[in-house]
């Protein structure tokens, strides 16, 4: 479904994708592990066409199509739930939703696919004319994976979507994510919280420097030694934050929302 090859970018003079390879094949959920800094995020936001690539190639179902603008890739079902959300505050949920529909395929009816859309998150249905930046960090998350359904994706690529929740509420993203791919959508799993990531996938890539150093099956790299104790230790398949190589600084102090999650008063 997706295959890239090579593929680099950056900012400014610095090179943060050293020529990355990976696959995802329809119907899996790959997952992309790697430390702060590693450039998960750089390659999702190149794969979205929010970042120009600065040479190889991303071939989507077939088509290259690392020139096209980012709508055109939503258009064909390529959809990317950014870090840190992106929900738009002083807009009520109904109005973050319909964000997400406008550069969806033609087609079908807004109303009836938002109904479907607030059915799989019973926490925000109540709360659809409220003020999105009202909502929970938990809350919140839910709504961002909810506008990117909303654009219909065949692919869909999260960046940490568990980042700085409470580990009920990570559980539940997960289910949802498991749910999704029931339901025929590929995805593509960008996750700090590697055990639970890896529990998840079909397969993993791991990236340390803007390189993929190890992909394969999930299960099997949740078994090796190595992975286990660059990327997994003290994890204990719960905690956020953990599975980071090394006592990195996390870049986004967590917010009250997030703080109250953490400690499970939300
Ligand atoms: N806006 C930016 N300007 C300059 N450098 C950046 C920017 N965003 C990220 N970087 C750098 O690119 C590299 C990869 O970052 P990123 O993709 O955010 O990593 P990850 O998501 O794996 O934590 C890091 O060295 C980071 O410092
Ligand atoms: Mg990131």
């Amino acid at each position: 479904m997706l295959q890239v090859s090579e593929l680099r970018s950056g900012y400014g003079g610095i090179e943060a994708l050293k020529g990355v390879s990976l696959e995802v094949r329809s119907g899996e959920i790959v997952a992309l592990i790697g430390a702060n800094g590693a450039g998960k995020t750089t390659l999702l936001k190149t794969l979205a066409g929010v970042l120009p690539a600065w040479g190889g190639a991303i071939a989507y179902e077939g088509e290259r199509i690392e020139r096209l603008p980012p709508p055109q890739r939503v258009r064909r079902g390529l959809t990317l739930v950014p870090e840190g959300r992106g929900i738009l505050h002083r807009m009520t949920v109904r109005e973050n939703l319909l964000m997400g529909a406008y550069a969806r395929p033609a087609g079908g009816s807004l109303e009836r696919e938002m109904e479907e859309v607030l059915r799989r998150f019973p926490a925000l249905s109540p709360r659809r004319n409220q003020l999105a930046g009202t909502l929970s960090g938990g809350e919140q998350q839910m709504l961002a994976i909810g506008r990117a359904l909303m654009a219909r994706p065949r692919l869909l690529m999260l960046d940490e979507p568990s980042l700085g929740l409470a580990p009920m509420l990570v559980r539940e993203i997960m289910r949802i994510l498991s749910d999704l791919r029931t339901q025929g959508i590929t995805i593509l799993l960008v996750e700090q919280n590697a055990r639970q990531a890896l529990q998840l996938a079909d397969r993993c890539s791991i990236l340390a420097s803007g390189q993929v150093v190890a992909s394969g099956n999930a299960r099997a790299l949740l078994e090796s030694p190595e992975v286990q104790a660059a990327y997994l230790r003290g994890a204990g398949g719960q905690g956020p934050g953990t599975g980071v190589a090394g006592p990195t600084p996390d870049p986004q102090p967590p917010t009250p929302a997030r703080r109250e999650e953490r400690d499970g008063v939300a």
